[in-house]
């Protein structure tokens, strides 16, 4: 049997394979997304950049913890007008789409920055309403379905790429903002962002990073991940990219049969380096083969069946 297809067809965007850099694990530039792209990945999302320049917060902002990193970095970034010349660089160097992370603290700065971005190349835009560490943007936008909708829409209204909206696990219901994205007009949904999270030294007695709580990612993760992502496939009809604790192909094949159709990795970089893309892709790959599927859209949403 011939080799099964990787090739993704996520809200117009055309993937190779079905494994993206998740934003904010390696910054802003094209020397780092070109990396990212020959060690296998399908598509590549910025570090999250605002309006203005941001400085982030002091250290430490990133602290390992069993399974996992806490992570406070407070979005420190170039601001959108430094930014968009790497942009276009990157549009260049890279032979695979680039989505362009953005927050902002209102409806109207979300789609400035969306728009400029688009404007300097960007084949999409994600955005983050999802951050849980800085305050008046990010997740305190996620987790309104009133403000999320205005986010949304300004957004769709200013720009003609797909538009991906970044969920936050730190809510009563992911399912009914999710529909609100969904209602907005959002292209695709990324499940997920950091979980809230502390990490103290018993020594010093003090919380670890500058800013006291962050946020969890990797192995850790892994199952609320999944579980949203379960939950979001049956109620919203959009598609959905898995995000949170990937970092092999196992994983990876759970969160397609959960209902993504594209997966996200971040923290596994950390241990693995930029070569775990073409490791999970290549696990996708066998796994078809040995099932005897011809393509990763077969197995999407598959373990929803009764
Ligand atoms: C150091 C660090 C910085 C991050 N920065 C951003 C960011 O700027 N924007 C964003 O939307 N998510 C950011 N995230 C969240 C990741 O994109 C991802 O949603 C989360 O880490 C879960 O995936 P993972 O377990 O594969 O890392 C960051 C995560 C880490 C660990």
């Amino acid at each position: 049997m011939k080799n099964a297809s990787l090739t993704v067809s996520l809200a117009g965007l055309r993937l190779a394979n079905p494994t993206m850099l998740a934003s904010g694990i390696l910054g802003y530039s094209v020397e780092t997304f070109e990396s990212i792209a020959k060690g296998g990945a399908g598509a590549v999302v910025t570090k999250s950049v605002g309006l203005k320049p941001r400085e982030g917060y002091p250290n430490p902002t990133v602290v390992q913890v069993s399974s996992g990193l806490v992570n406070a970095m407070g979005l420190p970034n170039p601001g959108i007008q430094e930014f968009v010349q790497e942009i276009r660089k990157a549009k260049v160097a890279l032979r695979v789409p680039l989505i362009v992370s953005v927050y902002g603290f209102s409806p109207a700065e979300y789609a400035t920055v969306a728009g400029r971005a688009v404007a300097a190349g960007a084949d999409a835009i994600e955005l983050n309403v999802s951050c849980p560490h800085v305050k008046e943007t990010g997740s305190e936008i996620g987790q309104s379905s009133q403000v999320l909708i205005q986010v949304v829409r300004k957004v769709k209204h200013t720009i003609n790429k797909p538009v991906f909206v970044k969920l936050s696990p730190n809510v009563t219901s992911i399912e009914e903002i999710a529909q609100a994205a969904a209602n907005a007009g959002a292209d695709a949904l990324t499940i997920m962002n950091t979980v809230k999270a502390l990490a103290i030294d018993a020594e010093t007695m003090m919380p670890i990073l500058a800013n006291k709580t962050g946020g969890l990612s990797g192995p850790a993760v892994k199952p609320i991940a999944l579980r949203h992502v379960y939950s979001v496939y049956e109620r919203v009809k959009v598609p959905i990219i898995g995000c949170g604790g990937i970092s092999n192909w196992q994983d990876a094949v759970e969160f397609l049969l959960a209902g993504a159709s594209a997966v996200q990795i971040g923290t596994a970089i950390s241990t693995i380096g930029p070569a775990v893309f073409e490791k999970v892709a290549c696990g996708i790959s066998k796994y078809l083969k040995r099932k005897g599927l011809r393509s990763v859209s077969e197995i999407v949403g598959l373990s929803h069946r009764n």
